[in-house]
């Protein structure tokens, strides 16, 4: 079942492009901050926590979770990509339980592996591969404990403008994308929507969720063109210290390449 969004093959067989750009700087800068941004959004609810990765692949936001002592699922219909998400929690010597099923399947309280109800529910860079956006964020909204926290993110339609225009220096490319509904991403070989963070903030509070937080992930990194600066470990460590501080601040959440909105679910 589908409600229109990309095939689970478009992620599965491209594990190994999608391996690559998470060990490249700006993957791992994308990694690094979301960990710390979904630290500081959770940090109020008691531990042990349960979560659900919604689409969350090889589990690399989640499994370090799993680490900390947190009950962790990721939930994915590539295959390919959870074994990934088994095999390196196997090799931390951590626990994990992943549920291979497509979202449009899910119902929740019944879903495939009887998902239950969790503290926090993640949904990381999935929405703008979904054809119905507030259907898929209620469905995630019902998986969440009233008081629980939902995650969201996707990437930011500003940065597409910005980082064609200063760091490809394309103006061309900037204007011809600057009003485009979708957007060809290179790792999955495939359309994704250019997804507004406004939109799916009306999107949760539609499900009845209350928006607490908004980030932007790589405030920076995506305007500079000296990839191989990115690469060294003391410019690396000094740029992820600087995202770290302006991920929260006005106004540079607003143009970073992922916007990540952070929630509680109501009763
Ligand atoms: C861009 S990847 C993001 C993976 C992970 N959340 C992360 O940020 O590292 C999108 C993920 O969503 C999964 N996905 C997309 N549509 C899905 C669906 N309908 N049901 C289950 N998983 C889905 C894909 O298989 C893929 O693992």
């Amino acid at each position: 079942m589908s409600d229109g969004g990309a095939p689970a093959g478009v992620f599965g067989g491209r594990a190994g492009d999608w391996a690559s750009w998470q060990s490249s700087p700006w993957g791992r800068l994308r990694y690094d901050v979301v960990r710390e941004t979904t630290a500081r959004a959770v940090a109020d609810l008691p531990a042990p926590l349960r979560v659900l990765d919604v689409g969350g692949g090889d589990g690399t936001d989640s499994l370090p979770l799993a680490a900390q002592g947190h009950e962790v699922t990721v939930l994915d219909f590539a295959p390919e990509l959870l074994a990934r998400a088994r095999e390196t929690a196997a090799a931390r010597g951590t626990a994990v339980r992943v549920v291979h099923a497509d979202l449009d399947d899910l119902v929740p309280g019944e879903g495939p592996g009887e998902l239950g109800s969790f503290d926090v529910v993640l949904c990381h860079n999935v929405l703008h591969y979904r054809a119905d956006v507030p259907a898929t964020v209620r469905l995630l909204a019902g998986l969440a404990r009233p008081g629980g926290v939902l995650s969201v993110m996707a990437p930011n339609p500003a940065m597409d403008v910005l980082a064609a225009a200063v760091r490809r220096l394309d103006p061309g490319r900037a204007r011809a994308v600057l009003d485009s509904p979708t957007v060809h991403g290179e790792t999955f070989d495939h359309e994704m929507r250019r997804l507004e963070a406004a939109e799916v903030e009306q999107a949760l509070a539609g499900a009845g969720c209350t928006v607490e937080r908004r980030f932007g992930i790589r405030c920076l990194m995506d305007l500079i063109a000296d990839d191989e600066r990115k690469a060294e470990p003391e410019f690396y460590e000094q740029l992820l210290e600087l995202e770290l501080l302006l991920c929260e601040r006005e106004p540079y959440w607003r143009t970073a390449r992922f916007w990540q909105l952070t929630a509680r679910a109501g009763g």
